[in-house]
């Protein structure tokens, strides 16, 4: 099941609540002024966090000191295995669990202090119920939308047409919700928090569940909410599911944040290696290390090295020299996937 909240505007009374979003102000007691407002034109970062840290009661540290750097109008892509932080982080981001240290900006506004002028700009969908199961998806949007004090009652009917035109649901939205698909169930949630103008979308693993087509679907979306000039930051324990949407990538690992930057930059990161298919093997690593690669490997008739500055012409040149048997030989590069599994480790295993 899925829980949008859509900034201050969540379906307040949905069963699962929504009370909690509300509660970060509540607590402190105090509205942030109206400078913190964020400003269409700037900053530069969508998301800024500095040392963000929550630490759960049993002692486990789920996020763990992530400093994470969101630019305006990017599709950010944050991945990671499961248990490896994503939500909880998503979670502190929009105000609904408190960081044990560190602090979060939205728009250039702290969070949660302000989550009132802030939440608004942002439209979001994280794990959790929240629809009522026996409404119809247009009259659950209704709910959402009655729920937002900054959207006028008089084009609520345009807004909620306009949002579920935009993911598909027009001729879905008589269906009560408890009969859509998880797909449907996955489009409402989005539609819901596409009601209002937004500057930034946080997604937490829209595609989860769905099949290959309603991940297409659900990535063509992402698109063109990019292409309105809106920020999203998608959540998802796939990199090949959000690969082709992503402009930056964050990875997550056992609550770390172990790379970010552009996409291109984690491609940049694969070190090329040499790969020789050969008929002695033993005797082309043997010419390898003698030659200054660093750790051949052996596997089968095959060896493999990281190419460092060499050549791959002197190297072929070298083998030849020392009459090895070369059948074969060209540079590798990792692929996105093999580089992703090397920053977050293969498994079964969840974290923590
Ligand atoms: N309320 C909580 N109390 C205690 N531990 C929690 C709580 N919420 C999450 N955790 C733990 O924090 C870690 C991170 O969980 P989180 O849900 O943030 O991971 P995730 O990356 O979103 O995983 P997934 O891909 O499965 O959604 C996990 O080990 C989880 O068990
Ligand atoms: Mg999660």
């Amino acid at each position: 099941m899925t829980d949008v909240r859509a900034g201050s505007s969540g379906p307040a009374g949905a069963p699962g609540g929504t009370a909690e979003a509300a509660r970060p102000a509540a607590v402190t007691g105090r509205a942030a002024s109206p400078a913190a407002s964020p400003d269409a034109a700037g900053p530069a970062l969508a998301v800024s966090t500095t040392g963000l840290t929550k630490r759960f009661r049993g002692g486990q540290v789920a996020v763990d000191h992530i400093d994470l750097a969101v630019p305006r109008g990017s599709v950010y892509g944050f991945l990671g295995p499961n248990g490896s932080g994503k939500t909880t982080t998503i979670r502190m981001l929009l105000g609904l669990a408190f960081p044990t240290s560190g602090q979060a900006e939205l728009l250039g506004v702290p969070m949660p202090q302000g989550a009132i002028q802030v939440l608004p700009h942002v439209g979001s969908l994280i794990e959790g119920p929240a629809f009522y199961p026996f409404l119809n998806g247009r009259d659950n949007l209704a709910r959402c939308d009655a729920a937002d004090r900054t959207a006028d009652p008089r084009t609520a009917a345009d807004r909620i047409n306009t949002a579920l035109d935009r993911v598909g649901l027009l001729a879905a939205a008589g269906k009560r919700y408890r009969n859509y698909s998880l797909g449907m169930k996955q489009r409402l949630a989005i539609a819901a928090g596409l009601l209002t103008p937004r500057q930034l979308i946080v997604l937490d693993e829209p595609t989860n569940g769905l099949d290959p087509q309603g991940t297409r679907e659900v990535r063509g979306l992402i698109r063109e909410i990019a292409a309105d000039g809106i920020t999203v930051f998608v959540s998802s324990h796939l990199l090949a599911e959000v690969e082709q949407v992503c402009s930056h990538v964050g990875v997550m690992r056992t609550g770390r944040l172990v790379f970010q930057g552009p996409l291109e930059e984690l491609r940049r990161t694969g070190a090329a290696r040499i790969r020789i298919e050969t008929t002695d093997p033993a005797v082309a690593a043997d010419v390898l290390r003698k030659i200054g690669l660093p750790d051949p490997q052996i596997a089968g008739d095959e060896v493999t090295a990281p190419l460092t500055d060499f050549s791959p012409e002197r190297i072929c040149a070298d083998l030849v020299h020392a009459g090895v048997g070369v059948r074969g030989l060209g540079v590798v590069t990792p692929s996105l996937e093999e580089l992703f599994v090397g920053l977050t480790g293969e498994g079964f295993d969840v974290d923590g």
